[in-house]
């Protein structure tokens, strides 16, 4: 868990909300209700849309676009909305708010049934990076030592050669892991440039240490595996351009 700092309790109004952005491009809405703190995603899961523009009256939240709703104490949907709102554990200390974060490799989905033990070996070995928007994470042909799983931010996919490079058609968001390559045999070089679309966070794990973690469980590492192939399947059967 990372506990990061986001304000002072002094600093949201009573029943009131506010948003902060967060180093690694996260944005987070902190609204309080009587004597409680909610932290939540601080963007829409409808579009992207700042939820500290709608309207928030002491228990329920209004995305004021297309007037999605969530109950603030749970940021379950309510009405309309067709999806709840990601929380964060908050915590109050001393008059100062602090949200706390699982990594993002426990919301991975490749990393979905590892073992407990085997994510905690895996989050040891993992190196948190922040990149600016526009920053290159990797470009065509570099070394493919290491693969990235995205805590926050955007991340696009460039393929193509010197100036006549384009988007490979999709963009990954929070949890989705990249540069899987590292994991992979006889692919020594990367055949893909990955950028930020916004200023990100990242984890950045060995590829090498990372099989050496999984052949040691070698049921996480089956279901590393196959879960890594369908991704590539589907990586590969979605046309250029969508
Ligand atoms: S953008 Fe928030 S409900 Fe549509």
């Amino acid at each position: 868990m990372n506990k990061i700092h986001i304000c002072k309790s002094s600093d949201i109004p009573s029943n009131g909300m506010k948003s902060y952005d967060v180093a690694g491009g996260l944005k987070v809405l902190i609204a309080n209700a009587g004597a409680s703190y909610y932290a939540y995603q601080g963007i829409c899961p409808h579009q992207e849309v700042c939820l500290d523009e709608g309207f928030y009256d002491g228990s329920v939240l209004t995305c004021h676009q297309h007037l999605w709703q969530w109950d603030i104490t749970t940021g379950a949907a309510v009405g309309l909305a067709e999806a709840p709102l990601e929380s964060y554990e908050v915590k109050v200390e001393e008059g100062e708010i602090f949200v706390m974060r699982a990594s993002a490799l426990k919301v991975a989905e490749l990393f979905v049934g590892v073992s407990d033990e085997t994510l905690e070996r895996l989050n040891k070995i993992a190196r948190r990076e922040e990149h600016k928007s526009g920053s290159t994470l990797y470009d065509i042909g570099d070394s493919t030592d290491d693969l990235y799983v995205l805590e926050s931010g955007r991340v696009e996919f460039m393929i193509g050669r010197d100036n006549r490079t384009s988007a490979a058609g999709f963009v990954l968001v929070k949890g989705e892991v990249f540069g899987w390559a590292a994991l992979l045999d006889h692919q020594p070089q990367r055949i893909a440039k990955a950028a930020c679309l916004e200023d990100s966070a990242m984890l950045r794990l060995s590829g090498e240490k990372t099989l050496q973690i999984l052949e040691s469980d070698p049921v996480s590492g089956y279901s590393v595996m196959r879960k890594l192939s369908g991704l590539i399947t589907r990586l590969i059967t979605v046309p250029v351009g969508k």
